[in-house]
């Protein structure tokens, strides 16, 4: 998969991409080519106004900038002429559908993503129209001062799911949202020792009972569920089942 990313801000991503999990997707090795490559666009080199201006206030008045649409416009035309893949473009904004693990899951299929980070108040409604089909994509009901840290979060549950990145022994198989888990959260977890502060861990942990233990763990999820988000059992799909 190829990923770009256009934002005001590329040196934000360093860290994050040059990091664990996200950094290993993007070596390669004798035996498999790289999972994923990064490739980062400074929206700023793209304007056209001489002083590198890529912002203006907003029409009607009101506080903050809006970012404009030509420098947007030219580096999105830009950077999809460089991979023949086609990409499916992201808005990532406050303003947009809330991003789920399903959606990650189709996200990860695909060959190709182009993420915007827009900034300061917004950007202009035009290029965003333009742009059309573009996803408008949040990761939550909360304002962040601009979708650079949302990008990172999208691009972490993304590649994490391509096949190849996580290891056996971090596999994505069953975890919170997962299909496995029935989209509920996950199950508690316990590592050494076995009695830590006179608390033991749950004796059929130990038993080697795989399907007790597999048993115990699917009704502890559910248990997790009920107390910390009901909501996910309200929508689950056996709900009201006889
Ligand atoms: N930009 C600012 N806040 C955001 C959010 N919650 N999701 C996506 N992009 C954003």
């Amino acid at each position: 998969m190829r990923i770009d990313v256009l934002t005001l801000f590329p040196e934000m991503f360093h860290g994050v991409l040059g990091s664990s999990t996200l950094k290993r997707a993007s070596q390669g090795s004798e035996r498999r080519p790289a999972p994923v490559s990064y490739h980062l666009t400074n929206i700023r080199d793209y304007t056209t106004d001489k002083h590198g201006k890529v912002d203006d206030r907003p029409f009607g008045g009101g506080p903050g900038m809006v970012m404009q649409c030509q420098p947007i416009w030219d580096a999105v035309m830009a950077v999809e002429r460089l991979d023949q893949r086609p990409a499916i473009r992201i808005l990532m904004t406050p303003q947009g559908c809330k991003l789920g693990q399903p959606l990650v899951e189709e996200l990860a299929t695909r060959p190709r993503l182009l993420i915007i980070a827009g900034h300061y108040e917004g950007v202009d409604e035009r290029v965003i129209e333009k742009l059309d089909p573009i996803l408008r994509l949040s990761i939550g009901d909360y304002v962040l001062s601009g979708g650079e840290l949302p990008a990172m979060v999208l691009i972490d549950a993304v590649v994490r799911l391509i096949p190849g990145v996580l290891g056996h022994e971090e596999s994505c198989q069953h975890e919170s949202f997962s299909p496995t888990r029935g989209r509920l959260l996950d199950c508690p977890h316990y590592t050494r020792p076995r009695t830590w502060q006179g608390v033991d861990v749950p004796p059929v942990l130990l038993s080697g009972d795989h399907a007790a233990i597999e048993a115990w763990r699917s009704e502890q999820a559910v248990r997790l569920t009920a107390r910390f988000r009901p909501d996910l059992l309200r929508d689950h799909p056996t709900q009201g089942a006889p």
